[in-house]
């Protein structure tokens, strides 16, 4: 754990990477912690995440985020795998030791709780079944999330059965695998549905999924933040269900980053998710 007594440095690897608002976000942390240090833009082509990873120790960094394509590559370069990445198959955040040694783990899920917890407080995992539609890295650890959470029944649906089938062998618990064709019946009587695909982000056509199945009361998420209001958390809304984007989820990763990079957990802030916000509407 590196101590608040240095300048900090941390940043994002992707590629493409400048869409990220993960640098907004730490470096207003930053500032509210009155802390001096940057979170920065690392550009990382795919071929070269081993040697950017085993650059982060000389060049003083405290630790990093991966987005896209660097989640699954970094589980095979790292020193020391968290049992959850290992669970979720994928790192999402990398602290650098004292040592140089890298260890990886995996707080995507642990945003998409805090979105749904801090949006929604009334919201629980055991009130009734979730339908999750997707199976991707994301739908991954929303599946994780859930099941940590005591969510009773996932039906979980995705274009490629053998990825959701894979998530409910490997998972184990009360995962119910159905077709794709059957995505609008997989609402009836749900308390939650989520869509982890990438449909209804920017440039992709909106999900193909009728909500007339869909109990009024059913919260309504994605994981999608770009746009902050998808089309199908447009239609969930306009019919009456409670609804939170997926910005938050993003967000929500950021204070467990803070906690292992440097033991203190930054304040998730109405004025944060206002200036994200304000930033993504801007797009
Ligand atoms: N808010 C956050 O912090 C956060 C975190 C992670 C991801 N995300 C967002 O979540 C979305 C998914 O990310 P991911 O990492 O899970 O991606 P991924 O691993 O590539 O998975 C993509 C998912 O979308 C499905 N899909 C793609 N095209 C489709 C189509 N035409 N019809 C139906 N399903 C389709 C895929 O189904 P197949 O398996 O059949 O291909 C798969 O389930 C992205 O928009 C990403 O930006 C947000």
């Amino acid at each position: 754990m590196t101590q608040p007594d240095r300048f900090l440095l941390m940043g994002v690897m992707g590629w493409p990477v400048l869409h990220s608002r993960s640098p907004m976000m730490h470096n207003y942390w930053i500032e509210q912690q009155g802390l001096a240090g940057t979170y920065v833009f690392l550009e990382i082509k795919p071929g070269e995440l081993a040697p950017a990873l085993r650059a982060l120790h000389p060049l003083g960094f405290s630790g990093c985020n991966l987005t896209i394509p660097h989640k699954l590559d970094a589980m095979t370069i790292v020193d020391e795998v968290s049992d959850v990445a290992k669970k979720i198959g994928a790192i999402s955040c990398i602290v650098v030791r004292e040592d140089g040694s890298l260890f990886g783990t995996n707080n995507d899920w642990l945003g998409f709780l805090g979105n749904l917890k801090q949006q929604q407080p009334a919201w629980r995992a055991d009130a009734g079944p979730a339908a999750v539609i997707g199976a991707g890295g994301g739908g991954r650890a929303v599946c994780y999330g859930l099941l940590q959470e005591g969510a009773p029944e996932i039906r979980l649906v995705n274009r490629t059965r053998d990825k959701a089938e894979a998530i409910a062998e490997e998972f184990g618990g009360p995962i119910k695998v159905l077709p794709w064709e059957e995505r609008h019946g997989a609402l009836e009587g749900v308390a939650l549905a989520v869509n982890v695909t990438s449909q209804g982000m920017g440039g992709q056509p909106p999900l193909d999924l009728r909500l007339d199945h869909l109990p009024k009361t059913a919260l309504a998420t994605d994981i999608i933040y770009t746009p902050l209001e998808t089309p199908f958390l447009a239609a969930a809304r306009e019919r009456g269900n409670p609804t939170v984007n997926g910005l938050g989820m993003l967000i929500h990763q950021g204070p467990a980053a803070w906690k292992l990079w440097f033991d203190i957990e930054p304040t998730v802030t109405n004025e944060l998710r206002q200036i994200m916000e304000r930033s993504i509407a801007g797009d």
